[in-house]
C-alpha cells in the first residue's frame, strides 16, 4: 500500500480503510492469546472474557455511559439490525420507516410483510434525502410496534431529526402505548455523538467497521429498557451460560448473543475505540490533514460549479449532513464515472444504488443510482484537489 492508496481511497462508507495499526495488532495479540470468551475459566478463556467485557464497557461509554449489558456484540450492522427486527415483531404489527432506509432495514421488514402480513409504511425523503419528522410521526398507528429511521443516509449523507423524532414519540404517546425507535446509526457512530439514552432511542443498530474505525465483523446493538422487556433472541445457541437450559438466558446480553463471539475482531474494535476516544483517528497526526466537515464543504463547493456535475443530496445550505456526497455527471453512467476515476486517477469510489433502492425515485437517479464519494475522519487537502480535478476533466470530456 503507498500513502496514495490510503489517500485516495473515498469509500469509507463501505469500511474505513485502512485501519489504525494498533487496530491490527490487537487482532493479532488476540489471535494468539485469546480462547472462547465465556466459556471455561482458563487463562486463555480469561483473556478472551477480558478482550469482551473492555469492548463492551469502551461501547457504552462511547453511547453516554449506558449500562455495558445493555451493548450487544454483533458481526456488523446488519447483524444489528436483524436482531432488533426479528426479535421485536410479531405477526400483524406495523411498521413506519423512510425511503431512505439500507436494505439491511428494508430486506428484514420485506420478509416479515410477506411471511407474517406485517404492514410497512415508507414515508418519503425529499429531494436532499431528508424525512420530515411529522410526517413520520403522523403514521403511526395503534399497530405501530416499530420506527426504523437511519441516522443518516448512505447515499446522501444527510443527518436525519432523530431527536424530534424520539421527542415526538414522547410527547404524542404515554410510555405503555409508544412504539419502538429504531436507529440505524450504521453512518454516523463515530462522526456525530449518538446518546440514546438521553435522545430516547431504544435500540441503536451500528458496525465497528465504519466510523469506528474497528475491523470488519463487528458491530453492537444497544438495547433500551422498553425494548428489553419485549425482545427476543432471534438466534439460538450457546452462549457458555445457564447451559441447563435448552432456553435462551433472560438476562441480556446473552439472550441476543448465541454462538462464539468474533475475539480477536473485537480487540481490533476495542482498539480502534481507545484511538477515536483518545482523539487519535487515523490522519489526525498528518499535518496536511484537514478534518472531515472541511473536506466535504470543499467537495460539495466545488462539484458545484463544474458544468455538468449534479451533487444529489444536501448542498451547502442544505441539510446538517455527513462525509458522504453522491454525485451524477451529465453524459456518463455513474459506473463509467467511477471506472474512470479508479483506472486514469486511482481514485476509489462507489457507484449505483448503494444497497438503498429506494431514495433513488425520491432523489430522481433511477436506474443507475450515483458515484459516491466518502471520507473518513481526516483527508489531505492534496487528495481532494485530485478528486476535484479529476471529476472536472471527465465532466469535461462529456462536454466537449
Ligand atoms: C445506512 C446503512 N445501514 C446498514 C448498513 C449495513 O452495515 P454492514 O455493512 O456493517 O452490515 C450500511 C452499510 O453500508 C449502511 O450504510
Amino acid at each position: 500500500m503507498t500513502s496514495d492508496d490510503a489517500n485516495l481511497y473515498f469509500d469509507h462508507a463501505a469500511t474505513t480503510w485502512p485501519k489504525p495499526a494498533t487496530v491490527i495488532e490487537a487482532m493479532a495479540d488476540a489471535a494468539l492469546i485469546a480462547g472462547a470468551a465465556g466459556r471455561g475459566a482458563h487463562q486463555h478463556a480469561m483473556h478472551a472474557n477480558d478482550v469482551v467485557n473492555q469492548t463492551r464497557q469502551s461501547i457504552a461509554r462511547l453511547l453516554g455511559q449506558v449500562d455495558p449489558s445493555r451493548c450487544v456484540l454483533t458481526n456488523n450492522g446488519t447483524h444489528s439490525l436483524n436482531a432488533a427486527i426479528h426479535g421485536l415483531l410479531r405477526p400483524g404489527d406495523h411498521v413506519v420507516t423512510t425511503t431512505a432506509e439500507h436494505n439491511s432495514v428494508l430486506r428484514p421488514l420485506e420478509h416479515w410483510r410477506e411471511a407474517f402480513g406485517v404492514e410497512v409504511t415508507m414515508v418519503p425523503v425529499d429531494h436532499e434525502g431528508k424525512v420530515d419528522a411529522d410526517a413520520l410521526l403522523d403514521r403511526i398507528t395503534p399497530r405501530t410496534r416499530l420506527l426504523a429511521v437511519a441516522s443518516a443516509s448512505n447515499v446522501t449523507g444527510a443527518l436525519q431529526p432523530i431527536e424530534s423524532i424520539a421527542a415526538g414519540i414522547r410527547h404524542r404517546f404515554p410510555a405503555d402505548a409508544a412504539p419502538l425507535l429504531l436507529v440505524d446509526a450504521a453512518q454516523s457512530i463515530g462522526y456525530v455523538p449518538l446518546m440514546p439514552q438521553s435522545i430516547g432511542i431504544d435500540l441503536l443498530a451500528a458496525p465497528g467497521h465504519k466510523g469506528l474505525l474497528g475491523p470488519l465483523g463487528t458491530g453492537f446493538l444497544y438495547v433500551g429498557p422498553r425494548a428489553d422487556a419485549v425482545i427476543r433472541p432471534w438466534m439460538h445457541g450457546g452462549t457458555g451460560s445457564q447451559s441447563e437450559s435448552l432456553a435462551m438466558p433472560e438476562k441480556l446480553p446473552d439472550r441476543l448473543e448465541a454462538g462464539n463471539l468474533n475475539v480477536p475482531a473485537i480487540a481490533g474494535l476495542h482498539a480502534a475505540l481507545a484511538c477515536l476516544m483518545r482523539g487519535d483517528a487515523i490522519g489526525n497526526a498528518d499535518a496536511e490533514a484537514i478534518t472531515w466537515p472541511e473536506a466535504i464543504a470543499a467537495i460539495v463547493g466545488a462539484f458545484q460549479a463544474i458544468e455538468g456535475v449534479r451533487v444529489v443530496g444536501p448542498t451547502l445550505a442544505g441539510p446538517s449532513r455527513l462525509a458522504v456526497v453522491s454525485f451524477v455527471v451529465k453524459g456518463y453512467l455513474p459506473q463509467e464515472v467511477a471506472a474512470i476515476l479508479d483506472a486514469s486517477f486511482g481514485i476509489r469510489v462507489r457507484a449505483g444504488l448503494h444497497c438503498a433502492a429506494c431514495i433513488h425515485h425520491d432523489l430522481d437517479t433511477m436506474p443507475h443510482g450515483t458515484v459516491r464519494v466518502s471520507l473518513s475522519h481526516h483527508t489531505r487537502r492534496s487528495a481532494i484537489d485530485r478528486l476535484i480535478d479529476a471529476v472536472a476533466q471527465i465532466a469535461r470530456s462529456a462536454i466537449s
